[in-house]
């Protein structure tokens, strides 16, 4: 029999993949990423098995995933179409990745997944394991599988007797890690409708947010977050407190429609607050101590990393060399950003660093003013001089 390792959720596609795979003539390893979704996976893992899985791999992800793809985005302040964190989007090749060593390790001849060919994460999936290692065969079960609808699939589901319980499925699709969480499907697919506050779940209803302001300080270094309030955190106990105190004022909620990479716009709901509080933060760290050309520069770069990350290009050859030129650039990125977090706002009140290119006795209109007025006619002049007809 031909192994497969499958990217497994527990939910109802993966179940079914398990035992559609087994109809096809496959042995199937069932492989579950702790991203930081907090589930029970013990209990995952059980199902993987009842439902037919031969070995079952949980892995503890959440340290690389901080380390080596929320933080160097972080870095180039990649943010897709200005409003999306890329949470789903950083994780994606993560997985890929294991999946592949995981397949490698086992002998497997391929890997499958549960996602659909509408999405984006069929192709970060697949770009990945292709890139790694191009002899594995891949197989996307709900692409190509006889399921016309979802009654069909859980029909098959009862019939195989899967142990999964249908009727707890809600009408969202929900992609969650612990850098945000990702809702669409359901009501939201008309982009009229303003979301349900049922959907959201990492950030508190503004209307019952505290009454008061909630104020923290992030102190980053070269342009990682190393300390909140003036307290030392590991980076995935900072994003987990930050999500703690950043969702409870309901900050990071993004109501976006989207360009996917597959031609579709689609409507989606984002909960990122420990990825909206970093975000702002290091953006008004840089305006203190970056120069304006690099600063003007690199929004063109911040935005081709933000389309690789979302394309799937991770791997790739650009994406590679951006974050070089990003590291660079962060060198000079350290300092302590204080925000006030309100009801759903998260706005900059403070900033500072050794670093800083802010010259007060030069910014200044009181009695410290230490510029030369007189200069700034000679500099107009020839700062006009190449435009001059006469
Ligand atoms: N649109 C996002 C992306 O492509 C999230 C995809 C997963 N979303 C979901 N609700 N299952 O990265």
């Amino acid at each position: 029999m031909k192994k497969i390792v499958l990217a497994y959720s527990g939910g109802l596609d993966t179940s079914c993949a398990i035992k559609w795979l087994e109809d096809k003539g496959y042995e199937t390893i069932a492989f579950i990423a702790d991203v930081g979704q907090k589930e029970d996976f013990k209990a995952i893992e059980k199902r993987a098995l009842a439902t037919g899985a031969s070995k079952v791999y949980v892995l503890d992800l959440q340290k690389e995933f901080v380390e080596d793809y929320v933080f160097p985005a972080l870095k180039a302040q990649a943010v897709y179409e200005s409003k999306y964190y890329l949470a789903t989007a950083l994780s994606r090749p993560l997985i890929a990745k294991h999946q592949v060593l995981i397949a490698q390790k086992e002998k497997a001849s391929g890997i499958a997944h549960g996602c659909t060919g509408k999405g984006n994460d069929q192709v970060r999936f697949e770009v990945t394991a292709r890139l790694m290692d191009p002899s594995l065969e891949i197989i996307a079960p709900v692409r190509i599988w006889e399921f016309k609808t979802r009654d069909e699939e859980i029909d098959y589901a009862k019939a195989k007797k899967i142990p999964i319980d249908v009727t707890k499925k809600s009408p969202y699709s929900i992609d969650l890690n612990l850098y945000g969480r990702s809702i669409e499907c359901g009501v939201l697919e008309d982009p009229w409708v303003e979301p349900p506050e049922e959907i959201y779940k990492l950030t508190t209803d503004p209307q019952k947010a505290p009454a008061k302001p909630t104020y923290v300080e992030i102190e980053l270094d070269q342009g990682i977050p190393v300390k909140v309030d003036g307290k030392k955190f590991k980076p995935v106990d900072l994003i987990h407190h930050l999500n703690d105190v950043a969702g409870k004022n309901s900050v990071g909620r993004v109501d976006m429609v989207e360009n996917r990479l597959v031609g579709i716009k689609s409507r989606e709901i984002y909960e990122n607050p420990a990825g909206e509080v970093l975000h702002k933060a290091k953006y008004e760290l840089e305006c203190l101590v970056l120069d304006r050309e690099t600063m003007h520069y690199k929004q063109g770069m911040s935005q081709k990393y933000a389309e690789l990350t979302y394309y799937g290009l991770w791997e790739t050859p650009l994406k590679k060399q951006l974050d070089i030129y990003f590291d660079k650039i962060n060198e000079r990125v350290s300092g302590t950003v204080r925000l006030k977090l309100y009801k759903g706002n998260c706005s900059v009140v403070g900033r500072k660093s050794k670093f800083s290119r802010y010259k007060e006795e030069l910014a200044t209109y009181g009695d410290k003013d230490i510029f030369d007025q007189k200069l700034a006619d000679g500099f107009i002049q020839l700062w006009t001089m190449p435009f001059s007809a006469k």
